[in-house]
């Protein structure tokens, strides 16, 4: 059965594309996960982007007890949510965290995740090709 694969993208990550490109690339989350859908045609992908807090917590909560594995940027949300942190503690679905930017390498309010600690891996700083590796790591 193909594995049940969800990303789920925090704030600002709609603007990929035209957000400072010099760190997250110019190609849209879009682009880029139609490339991903049409590789990784023994998986079934989804994606959800949300820049609110709550929806993204109430996104994990669905999926976190049906799908195989939750790919989870949680952007800025990532240094800040511990109720993000928590619905990642609570569900049954593995996930992996990741980051388009090597985040230990940028700010050290970026060094912190509230996510990691309950993550089964974290995969960050290899741009959108982080997004890859998770997605490898769950096939
Ligand atoms: C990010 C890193 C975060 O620190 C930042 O707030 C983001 C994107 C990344 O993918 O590199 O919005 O999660």
């Amino acid at each position: 059965m193909a594995k049940k694969l969800i990303i789920i993208n925090g704030p600002n990550l709609n603007l990929l594309g035209k957000r400072e490109p010099e760190v997250y690339g110019s190609l849209t989350f879009n682009e880029f996960f139609a490339q991903m859908e049409a590789k990784y045609t023994d998986a079934s992908l989804t994606h959800f982007q949300s820049n609110i807090e709550g929806e993204l917590i109430d996104k994990i909560q669905e999926v976190g007890f049906d799908h195989d594995g939750i790919i989870l940027n949680a952007a800025a949300y990532t240094h800040t949510s511990v109720g993000i942190g928590d619905a990642v503690k609570a569900i049954t679905t593995p996930v992996v965290e990741v980051h388009i930017s090597n985040t230990y390498a940028r700010e050290e309010f970026r060094h912190h995740s509230y996510i990691a600690p309950n993550a089964k891996g974290v995969i960050l700083g290899f741009g959108l090709k982080s997004y890859e590796l998770a997605i490898q790591s769950f096939l």
